[in-house]
């Protein structure tokens, strides 16, 4: 056993691997299960008792030395690239990125902005109820108005619905909040509508809403005016038209100065040189009252926009459906 050790260690000391076919014999001839490191590990047993522990010792460093030569000559990455055929120069695939969808980075935006104004962001369901999405906001149980905003409905059951808009978390913070109120809320909203270019069934809004006392239409003019030149550029102009929503008295629908033509007038401004962005208005008493927030003593205003909108007019897209069909050659411009 002595001199087969010794013998082996020369053998082994003077070994040359010089490439990986090289090493690969060596590993097969020394080291695998029938190999002869195994054949000597198997008859250690014959060794003296005094002696087997040197002798252990012995053969494991001769077996260590083996392997380091074995590894040496497999870390060589030219005898891989000889025993592979490989080509290193190669260049790689090209990883393609993810990246944020049009609408994600314009909420992003629009969130920032907002809270850069002291705004802070709530959220409310996409199933309401009735009280929530309409009855609190003012639309009596038969006003035409409810038709203006074709409702889903989820169960035959008519209190139960799909939000037609984000007013009504309004109504979920006020309920649990007095005022001073200065909330933010984003998300998706939906309506009964057949696609088109301009029209989806399911969209997204954000939610203005400012309660305290002394609120008025100024404070609602300053903070639109804000938005729209920190979204649109700082010579963006808005102007207010009177319109109607049950839940704002006085209301308005505000458009800003068309942002492709700057107001000279071309065919996203259908020449008028102002394209409308959002609906907002004074909080009515009555929505004030359903949520008991005495209106004597406090006032606010609200505004609602939409998204797509927003984007559309940001990035001149001229089809709304393109936000929806996650064709990668539109999602990848952004
Ligand atoms: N909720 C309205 C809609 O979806 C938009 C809106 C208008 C929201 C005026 C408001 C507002 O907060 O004051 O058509």
């Amino acid at each position: 056993m002595k001199q087969e050790i010794e013998a082996l260690t020369q053998e082994i000391e003077q070994l040359t691997l010089s490439n990986a076919e090289d090493a690969e014999n060596a590993r097969l001839k020394y080291l695998s299960r029938k190999g002869v490191f195994a054949q000597l590990f198997s008859k250690i047993g014959t060794v003296p008792a005094s002696e087997r522990a040197e002798t252990g010792a012995k053969l494991n460093t001769i077996k260590q030395l083996l392997q380091e030569k074995i590894d040496a000559v497999q870390h060589n990455f030219s005898d891989i690239q000889e025993s592979f055929d490989f080509d290193f120069t190669l260049s790689s695939k090209p990883v393609h990125q993810g990246r944020l969808h049009p609408l994600t980075l314009v909420e992003k935006e629009v969130i920032q902005i907002f809270e850069r104004m002291g705004y802070v962001v709530a959220e409310g369901p996409e199933i309401e109820t009735d009280w929530y999405n309409f009855s609190a906001l003012n639309f009596e149980s038969h006003h035409p108005a409810r038709d203006m905003q074709d409702t889903f409905f989820i169960s035959l059951n008519p209190d139960v619905l799909l939000r037609t808009h984000t007013s009504s978390v309004q109504v979920r913070v006020m309920e649990k909040q007095q005022p001073p109120v200065r909330i933010v809320a984003l998300g998706r909203v939906y309506r009964n509508e057949t696609i088109t270019a301009r029209a989806n069934c399911l969209f997204h809004q954000l939610e203005v809403l400012y309660v305290d006392k002394n609120v008025s239409m100024a404070d609602l003019k300053r903070d639109l005016l804000h938005f729209a030149r920190e979204m649109f550029g700082k010579h963006t102009k808005i102007r207010l038209r009177a319109s109607y929503f049950p839940f704002t008295e006085v209301s308005a629908e505000v458009d800003i100065s068309c942002t492709i033509c700057g107001g000279k007038g071309c065919n996203v401004c259908k020449h008028t040189g102002w394209v409308e962005i959002l609906g907002c208005g004074m909080v009515d008493p009555n929505v004030l009252h359903n949520v008991g927030i005495d209106s004597e003593i406090y006032s606010g205003f609200a505004a609602g926009l939409g998204i797509e909108r927003i984007a559309m007019l940001k990035y001149q897209i001229n089809d709304l459906r393109l936000f929806f069909e996650n064709d990668i050659r539109f999602l990848q411009q952004f």
